[in-house]
C-alpha cells in the first residue's frame, strides 16, 4: 500500500515535534516503514509557537539529510486560526500544503461554533481552502458532530487524525471520529506525528482498521488518493 501523510511535526527544532535532525530522520524512517511514501512537513504556525523562521531553508536541509529515506517530502504548515492568521494569509506568508490552495487549519480545542464559521469563511474569502485539522478533537464537534456539514457546504475539507480513530485520544474523540467517517464527511486521515512513540506516524494500523471496518477502497481514498489530490492542488 501507499500512504500520503499530510500532517506531521517532523521539521526539527521549530515546534513541539522533532527536536533534532537525527530524531526527525528516525520519524521519517518510521514513516517509510509504515508505507508512507509522501509526507507533508507541517510545523505549527502561530498559536503560541510563533512563526517559524527560515522555513524553506530548514525544509531543504531536512530534504538533503533524508535523501536516502524513500519518502517524498512536501512543505506546509499547521496554521492556528486566531487573530493573527488573516493578515499573514493576505500577505501570502503562510505555507499551504505543497503550495496548493489547501491550508491546514487548526482551531483552539474550545473554539465556538460561530468562531469556526467566521474564520473559515474569511480564509475562503482570501482564496484558500481550509483543510480543517482534527475536527474530532474540538469540543464543539464532539458535542454536535453535524456542525461540520456547514463547513463542508462552504467548501472546506476535514483531516482526521489516525490515533483518534484507534482511541488514542479517548472514547469521546473515537466516537466522534467514527461518526464523521461513517457519514463520509472526511477528506483524509493523517498522523499529526510529534514523536517516534506516542503520536507517531505509523499509519498502517489505521489503514487496516478502515479496510476492515469499512472497505479497502475507503482506506485507499482517505490515506492515499485524496491527500495526493490535495498535494497536486486538485479540486476535491
Ligand atoms: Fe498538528
Amino acid at each position: 500500500m501507499n500512504i500520503c501523510d499530510l500532517h506531521t511535526h517532523v521539521l526539527p527544532g521549530v515546534d513541539d515535534g522533532a527536536a533534532t535532525m537525527e530524531y526527525a530522520l528516525q520519524m521519517l524512517r518510521n514513516g517509510a516503514a509504515s508505507d508512507v511514501s509522501v509526507l507533508a512537513v507541517t510545523p505549527h504556525w502561530g498559536g503560541g509557537y510563533g512563526m517559524p523562521r527560515d522555513l524553506q531553508t530548514r525544509f531543504e536541509q531536512l530534504k538533503a539529510a533524508a535523501k536516502d529515506i524513500p519518502v517524498r517530502l512536501v512543505l506546509g504548515a499547521e496554521a492556528r486560526a486566531d487573530e493573527n492568521l488573516l493578515g499573514q494569509l493576505a500577505q501570502g506568508s503562510i505555507p499551504t500544503i505543497n503550495g496548493s490552495r489547501y491550508l491546514l487549519t487548526e482551531f483552539a480545542p474550545d473554539a465556538k461554533k460561530e468562531d469556526f464559521l467566521s474564520m473559515l469563511q474569511s480564509i475562503l474569502d482570501l482564496g484558500y481552502v481550509p483543510l480543517v485539522a482534527h475536527p474530532e478533537r474540538y469540543e464543539a464537534v464532539c458535542r454536535a458532530p453535524q456542525i461540520v456539514t456547514d463547513w463542508l457546504d462552504m467548501g472546506c475539507h476535514l483531516q482526521l487524525t489516525g490515533g483518534s480513530i484507534l482511541g488514542d485520544y479517548g472514547q469521546t474523540v473515537r466516537r466522534t471520529a467514527a461518526c464523521l467517517l461513517k457519514n463520509d464527511l472526511v477528506a483524509c486521515i493523517a498522523s499529526d506525528a510529534h514523536s517516534t512513540g506516542h503520536r507517531s506516524n505509523f499509519l498502517m494500523g489505521v489503514y487496516d482498521h478502515i479496510s476492515v471496518q469499512y472497505s479497502k477502497q475507503y482506506a485507499k481514498c482517505l490515506l492515499w488518493e485524496t491527500p495526493m489530490g490535495i498535494c497536486a492542488n486538485d479540486r476535491l
